[in-house]
């Protein structure tokens, strides 16, 4: 017999059983990294923008063609065509239990198009968990990350200051936006990916 709460939220159409977390940091903050942890630990899906883009551009797609003009400088790509890249994957996965985002919503208008998607399934963002990084070190981990990852935005060390300029200008704000909502909690992005990890699970075990 379905319980009384489950049967008044589907009434409703509110399906807050859903868990949906935003993994924020600067470039380099270790977003990918920590995101698997997570997967394992929650059973979510993983959605990086920058992956999907990356993908795109290793199979030349329009897509990726276009989005290869913005990557290549460090530049945002436009937020429509993100968003719709964004809505697409979410929508390739209705078994999914959850989503965590990573390097998505990196504007306003995306946190805005974001909130609006998953009110239209009655859900809402569980929170936003910030990997709180000094510059210095994100230019390190960077350049060293750029010997492997095969990304030409690892390797120059002018693009990885505009990516973290384009950061301060206009993602860091998604931050104060979710902070208005109650949502946002900072973690130290400091120490071994273990140290990190236990962190990042605590701070979300309090939200789901
Ligand atoms: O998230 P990641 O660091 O992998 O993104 C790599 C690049 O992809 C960014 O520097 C940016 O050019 C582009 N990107 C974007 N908008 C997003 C995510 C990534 O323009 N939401
Ligand atoms: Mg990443």
């Amino acid at each position: 017999m379905m319980n009384i709460v489950a049967a008044i939220k589907k009434l409703l159409g509110i399906n807050r059983d859903m868990i949906n977390i935003i993994l924020f940091g600067p470039p380099g903050s270790g977003k990918g990294t920590q995101a698997k942890k997570l997967v394992e630990k929650f059973g979510l899906v993983h959605i990086s923008t920058g992956d999907l883009f990356r993908h795109e551009m290793g199979n030349d797609t329009p897509l990726g063609k276009q989005a290869k003009e913005y990557i290549k400088k460090g530049e945002l790509v436009p937020d429509s065509v993100t968003i719709g890249m964004l809505n697409n994957k979410v929508n390739a996965h209705p078994e999914a239990k959850g989503f965590i985002y990573d390097g998505f919503p990196r504007t306003i208008p995306q946190a805005e198009a974001l909130d609006e998607m998953l009110a239209g399934r009655g859900q809402a963002i569980n929170g936003l968990f910030a990997l709180t990084v000094d510059d210095n070190e994100i230019v390190k981990r960077i350049l060293s990350r750029g010997e492997t990852s095969g990304r030409a935005d690892d390797l120059d060390e002018e693009i990885i200051k505009n990516r973290i300029e384009v950061y301060k200008e206009n993602t860091l704000e998604v931050y104060d936006y979710y902070n208005t909502q109650d949502k946002a909690v900072s973690i130290e992005g400091l120490g071994s990916i273990e140290e990190i990890a236990s962190r990042l699970q605590a701070a979300v075990n309090t939200t789901v």
